[in-house]
């Protein structure tokens, strides 16, 4: 019988008392691997025996976290990353050659879309951002570069939490050919497993939901070892690879995958519907809630929604600053997915330097705040909150809520 993501999590990819009989997986510091004659070295090189050699190739307890990986989402294959956009980086540049084409959805993160816009023509690799969910432009941009070679999309998105059709995106590729890339990073795969809807390759940040202590940065690229083998080539050319501490800090993280990804989505689910209740609040965009334009989506695809919740305040600038100045549990800063509640206005943290016109065509609003819930007690966010809105003055429209 299969074994449950949590039994998974905990004992996927661990050797049987690895060192001295330990029931962890120990952190082997070593940049390089000695043979012990050269009969093994000539074994080595001519592939009749597979070994480690030098760090930048592989580490056991990396390997360790490698295999936990494969096993959480019966994928073929696995590499992980000194970070999320090593992952993103690496998958393109590994799967992507100088004159070949790719489609990037609009809403992805934005460094990822930074990445497709000014670094990949420098390679001679050209690329088309499509709006998130217009499949029509999708279409038209594959009918107009034939042999595009990679589509990347993430689900949800940030910050409107939009949800990719990974039916529609499948049966595209089955079509046209190309090979579907999908970051999961807010879903995290106790939450939805793209290779399992259609996806060939699937990306995380690892620095989000599977670390979940905000303590590490790392990423990783799951899928068919045909693909994760070209990704691995390039990273093991060109370096991004995760060093064996933080690859102890993964295994650790994950053992409590499932226990803290429940949290976080019943957190999330509670603070969502509190924020929508309330008359100081304009619009929630959480895709648990029925609410949510992705809600029938995001049903379909996934079985719990995440610990992200988006919202717009009934306030001006100064009222939005006056509210997150306020929080004492939700702590201001960036990133999500960690175990302590985070508070960030996007307007400023993340979008200061665009300019006002495109912060609005991106739809990012004054008075826009993403929380990502920590595994807290729900009360205890709630409170924070509501303390908060005393800050803000209730708006004659927002009281006739
Ligand atoms: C969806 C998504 N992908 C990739 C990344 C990059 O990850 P990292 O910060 O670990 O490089 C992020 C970072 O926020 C992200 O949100």
């Amino acid at each position: 019988m299969p074994k449950g993501l949590s039994t998974v999590s905990v004992h996927g990819g661990e050797p049987d008392r690895p060192y001295a009989d330990s029931i962890t997986t120990p952190i082997v510091m070593t940049s390089s691997y000695t043979f012990p004659d050269m009969d093994d070295v000539l074994a080595y090189v001519t592939k009749k025996k597979e070994r480690f050699e030098y760090g930048r190739y592989g580490n056991p307890t990396t390997a360790v976290v490698i295999q936990k990986l494969k096993e959480l989402e019966l994928a073929e294959d696995a590499e992980v990353f000194d970070c999320g956009m090593s992952s993103v980086s690496c998958a393109i540049l590994g799967l992507v050659k100088t004159g070949e084409h790719i489609v990037v959805t609009d809403d992805a993160y934005k460094k990822t879309l930074l990445f497709c816009e000014k670094i990949l023509p420098r390679f001679g690799i050209r690329s088309t951002c499509v709006k998130m969910g217009d499949h029509e432009e999708m279409e038209e941009a594959l009918k107009k570069n034939p042999g595009t070679r990679l589509v990347l999309s993430e689900t949800p998105t940030n910050p409107y939490l939009n949800i990719a059709d990974m039916d529609v995106l499948a049966a595209l590729r089955d079509k046209y050919g190309f090979v579907l890339v999908m970051d999961s990073t807010f879903a995290s795969p106790y939450n939805q497993q793209p290779l399992k809807q259609g996806a060939d390759v699937v990306i995380y940040s690892a620095t989000k939901y599977l670390g979940g202590h905000n303590d590490l940065l790392g990423g990783a690229a799951l899928g068919r070892k045909e693909l994760i083998d070209q990704i691995r080539d390039y990273r093991n050319t060109t370096g991004g690879v995760m060093d064996p501490m933080t690859s102890y800090m993964l295994i650790r993280g994950l053992k409590t995958l499932a226990l803290r990804m429940q949290r976080l989505n019943d957190n999330a689910m509670a603070v969502g519907t509190y924020l929508e209740s309330h008359p100081k609040v304009r619009k929630v965009y959480y895709p648990g809630l029925p609410s949510h334009h992705d809600h029938e989506r995001a049903k379909k695809y996934m079985t719990g929604f995440g610990g992200v919740v988006t919202f717009e305040l009934e306030a001006n600038l100064q009222e939005t600053f006056d509210f997150l100045s306020a929080m004492k549990v939700f702590k201001i800063g960036p990133s999500f997915g960690g175990v302590e509640a985070l508070i960030t206005h996007p307007m400023t943290i993340s979008y200061y330097d665009y300019a006002p016109e495109e912060r609005k065509r991106l739809g990012i609003l004054d008075e826009l705040i993403r929380m990502s819930v920590g595994i807290e007690d729900a009360k205890d966010l709630i409170a924070d909150i509501e303390q908060g809105l005393t800050r803000i003055p209730l708006k004659a429209k927002a009281g006739a809520k």
